[in-house]
């Protein structure tokens, strides 16, 4: 059954177990091989909006036989602007569409992007390799506890190339900063902090209002069980204000600090132990998801804390850090400002000794190429960013996100996944997911 079959067999209502049926039988198996190293690799992208509109020329190199052959979005507008975008850009033109099923149905594309907003990411990525495509997943894979669990449960990482859009793990300079903190350069390092400023604007009081024409609200919601449309969400990437799209600053821009902090001091799994604070300060405006957020995250058994900061607004830079992550270890600390640099500096108080920055520049093409490279070989030992180690750092997130709003210190056994205390917390472990949008049964 193709996946258009599928979808039309959902709206019938009856293909619950259908669905899950496909899943199983297809997970991994319906993959047209990939192309040999000669061959061209042609992308499908997911979300024509920032992200989306960045990462298309990144993908689009025919040049080293990768083409992106088709794009997707169900904002009309999104789609025709970007279709224009790319003609004039390479006088060529790209197919489009609105529905992902439709792209991921094509024989012709062997890998996909998914740009589209946060609550998304887990069920557009498992569509897509059940149908047998390579994905590049954007960051943060899942947008609850459950979904991480699913998503790594669902990938047969032995078949099918999945990356996490955290670029910053394919930095020369980074990883060369992570090594230093593995070979003991500032002696053991004990905490990480995230640091997480960024600038984002009010955006007015709620409003809701009907969606706009050129949206297919039904295809924008997907999983989603929220019916009502908020004016503004669609502009300045707002919807990552609301729980039901996103998860607010921490998992927006978080998710590359989180996901540092966990790499930079050898942590593989999410913490046990979280408290949380932080609340909405600044306006009185629609935002759901809090302005402030300051965590503390503890791994008893290794010893170690993760300190998450996120502010919005106005805000002082760390030792020359706004986005990055500071460590500190026994006999100095690390800044890592960016996904561009880091700089070690020895020593306390009068025995300060700064070193100087090493940069290796923007690493979003070599993100994009370390995916490409990996999909020619087939070995997911080759990503930079291969999609478990997603789990810890989305995990992590979620985890901050449930001590905000429980107002409680969440205790989480990282083996079981499970949210041991408080019971309140457990309303948020999972989302309730809408007819025709459920993930795929493993
Ligand atoms: N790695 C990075 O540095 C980085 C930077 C920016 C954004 N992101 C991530 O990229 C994702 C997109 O963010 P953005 O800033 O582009 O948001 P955006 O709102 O600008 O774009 C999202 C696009 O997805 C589209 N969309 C929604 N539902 C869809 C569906 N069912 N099918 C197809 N398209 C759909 C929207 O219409 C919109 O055009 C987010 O998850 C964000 O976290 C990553």
């Amino acid at each position: 059954m193709s996946l258009i079959d599928r979808r039309t067999f959902v709206s019938a209502g009856v293909a619950a177990t259908a669905t899950a049926a496909f899943a199983l039988a297809n997970r991994g198996k319906t993959a047209a091989p990939n192309s040999s190293p000669s061959e061209t690799i042609n992308v499908g992208i997911v979300g024509q909006g920032v992200r989306g509109s960045h990462l298309l020329p990144n993908f689009h190199q025919p040049e080293k036989g990768v083409v992106v052959r088709a794009i997707c979005d169900a904002n009309q507008e999104a789609l025709d602007r970007q279709s224009t975008a790319f003609s004039q850009r390479y006088h060529s033109s790209v197919d489009s569409c609105r529905d992902m099923r439709e792209l991921f149905d094509r024989k012709d594309i062997d890998a996909v992007v998914i740009a589209a907003p946060n609550h998304w990411h887990t069920l557009a990525t498992l569509w897509a390799v059940d149908a047998g495509k390579d994905v590049y997943c954007e960051k943060p894979a899942s947008h609850n506890l459950w979904e991480g669990q699913e998503l790594l449960a669902g990938i047969d990482t032995d078949k099918r190339i999945v990356q996490h859009g955290v670029q910053l793990r394919s930095a020369p300079a980074i990883r060369e900063g992570v090594q230093k903190l593995k070979e003991g350069a500032i002696g053991d390092v004990y905490m990480g902090r995230a640091v997480i400023f960024r600038r984002r604007e009010s955006m007015g009081p709620k409003k809701v209002v009907a969606p706009p024409p050129f949206l297919d609200w039904n295809l924008y919601r997907g999983p989603s069980n929220v019916e009502e449309y908020v004016d503004g969400i669609l502009k300045d990437q707002n919807w990552h204000h609301f729980w039901t799209y996103g998860g607010g600053e921490i998992m927006n821009q978080g998710v590359h600090e989180i996901d540092l902090a966990l790499w930079g001091l050898g942590l593989e799994g999410p913490p046990s132990d979280v408290v949380a604070s932080g609340g909405n300060f600044l306006w009185k405006d629609a935002k759901e998801t809090p302005e402030v957020l300051n965590a503390n995250c503890k791994f008893p058994e290794q010893n170690k804390l993760i300190d998450v900061a996120a502010r919005t607004w106005c805000s002082n830079f760390e030792d020359d850090v706004f986005t990055g992550n500071i460590f500190y270890g026994s006999e100095g600390i690390m800044l890592v400002s960016g996904y561009v640099r880091y700089k070690i500096i020895m020593g306390e108080g009068k025995d300060r000794k700064p070193g100087r920055w090493i940069d290796s520049g923007d690493p979003q093409q070599a993100h994009v190429d370390n995916f490409i490279s990996a999909v020619r070989s087939r070995k997911t030992s080759d990503l930079n960013a291969p999609i478990s180690t997603s789990r810890a750092a989305c995990a992590l997130g979620h985890l901050c996100n449930i001590a905000y709003r429980t107002g409680e210190k969440v205790a989480f056994d990282p083996t079981t996944n499970k949210i041991t205390s408080p019971s309140s917390g457990e309303q948020y472990f999972k989302r309730e997911y809408r007819e025709g949008f459920t993930l795929p049964k493993v």
